[in-house]
């Protein structure tokens, strides 16, 4: 074993870092063995230098990010302060001085994840970021890696522990969403601004890179479909329950059936309980790969919190490092077949779809009608009525996503139709 040390540099030393370093310093020994050298933690770059931070060496606290990534010294940068700047241009300075970079940063890695891998191909260098995706869970290894000789049609999961746990506790009690929400911020599940789980971007940024691996394509934060969960209703999963169904907020990649397209989006959807994912409790992850050869596959386990994101943060650790020992680098960015990636509107799935209507005849033909025009075939319709009012729910066979907004569009503007009280798609089916 070599006994130089490979030097590493923990950019943030918060919920992820403090961890990091935690385990690098318990695991040491552990973690050289399987390296073939010792990693030292050379510096730890923080915001506030102050804070008292257990098991620091105190001399290895800096605010200067920057200085230390230059320092030329260092083997691995490990980047945990997240969002896209200081951290992009840190991430780069580092390539540009000879570190490998490991980082956790969903958010830099939708949005930038190309210019990223392209800066550290250029200078030879590895970009890993196994934590970006469903915290502990391995994903993006099991995608580049073991699944590279297999072709995969569709990723379907469930991303985001926040909005899962909100939603099971829907399901569970029969919560609405904001008693629900209420819960998850009291539990520290739910951060004081819930914004980017629940309105669907943290899983969208996820379901950006999962596209990009799975399907070989480059797929941009800006081509992922995205709808939050905020507008999902005790009554939901009231109709989600007729249905032998639960709801859940999902991020869906696909293969087009003709494979030369792919889409991905995120959005809350039923699923049928005997789908492996609506088992899938509280803040828990987990994700389902669909491929040729190995048929399903489903991974699963915590999508967040410091130490399992650490525990992925370490597998990198490790594999950036024996590359660096071994002289070589592992898989960079795979877009080569670089295939169209289609709007919404082309996506085709089932839809539930929740009218009030006058309640007097005729109104169901009119609606089936305008389904009928549009080129959407109903599976089952309900109706129930209640003075002069009634409730119409319509379950569709598989539809374009366009043609059900053109259908929903024209239902609008009957007159019988009172109004659209929710549209839900039905997936995993
Ligand atoms: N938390 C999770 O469960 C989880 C799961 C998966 C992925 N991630 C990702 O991991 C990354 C880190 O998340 P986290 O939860 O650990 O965040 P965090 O607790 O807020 O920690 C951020 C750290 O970065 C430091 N920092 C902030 N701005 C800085 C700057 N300009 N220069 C130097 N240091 C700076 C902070 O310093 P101070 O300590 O002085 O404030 C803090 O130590 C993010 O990309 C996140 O998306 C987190």
């Amino acid at each position: 074993m070599r006994t130089r040390p490979l030097k590493v540099a923990l950019l943030g030393c918060g919920v992820v870092g403090s961890e990091v370093a935690r385990i690098m310093t318990t695991h040491a020994d552990d973690l050289a063995a399987r390296i073939g050298a010792p990693v030292e933690l050379a510096g730890v770059a923080v915001r506030r230098p102050a804070k008292v931070r257990e098991g620091i060496d105190p001399s290895l606290v800096t605010t200067d990010a920057t200085a230390l990534v230059k320092r030329g010294d260092i083997d691995v940068v490990v980047e945990v302060i997240g969002g896209i700047e200081p951290a992009r241009s840190l991430i780069t300075t580092a390539f540009e001085h000879g570190a490998s970079v490991v980082s956790a940063n969903k958010a830099l890695l939708a949005q930038d994840g190309a210019a990223l891998h392209a800066a550290a191909g250029a200078h030879g260098r590895d970009l890993y970021y196994e934590a970006a995706v469903a915290g502990a869970i391995p994903l993006i290894r099991p995608l580049r890696e073991s699944l590279a000789g297999d072709k995969v049609n569709r990723v379907l999961g469930i991303v985001n522990g926040t909005t899962n746990f909100i939603l099971d506790k829907m399901d569970s009690t029969g919560a609405g969403y904001q008693e629900a929400l209420d819960e998850a911020t009291a539990l520290g599940y739910a951060e004081a601004d819930p914004t980017a789980d629940v309105e669907g971007f943290d899983a969208a940024a996820k379901a950006a890179i999962l596209a990009g691996i799975a399907f070989h394509t480059r797929v941009r934060l800006d081509d992922v479909y995205r709808e939050g969960m905020t507008e999902v209703t005790a009554a939901d999963f009231r109709s989600a329950k007729e249905m032998g169904c639960t709801i859940k907020l999902l991020a869906i990649c696909e293969r087009s059936a003709d494979g030369t397209s792919v889409t991905a989006r995120v959005h809350p959807a039923m699923i049928p309980l005997s789908h492996p994912l609506a088992s899938v409790r509280g803040a828990y992850n987990a994700v389902f790969v669909e491929s040729d050869a190995a048929g399903q596959l489903m991974f699963y386990g915590p999508g967040a919190g410091g130490s399992p994101t650490a525990s992925a943060v370490l597998g990198d650790l490790v594999a950036v490092c024996r590359n660096r020992l071994n002289g070589a680098t592992g898989p960079g960015e795979s877009a080569y077949a670089d295939l169209t990636v289609s709007p919404m509107g082309d996506v085709v799935t089932r839809y539930h779809i929740s009218l009030d209507v006058a309640d007097k005849p005729g109104v169901l033909a009119q609606v089936a009608t305008v389904f009928a025009e549009h080129g959407v075939s109903i599976d089952t319709v309900r109706q129930q009525g209640k003075d002069g009012e009634a409730s119409l729910v319509v379950v569709t066979h598989r539809a374009f996503d366009a043609s059900l907004s053109g259908t929903v569009e024209a239902l609008r503007k009957l007159d019988t139709v009172r109004g659209v009280a929710s549209i839900m798609r039905v997936e995993g089916e």
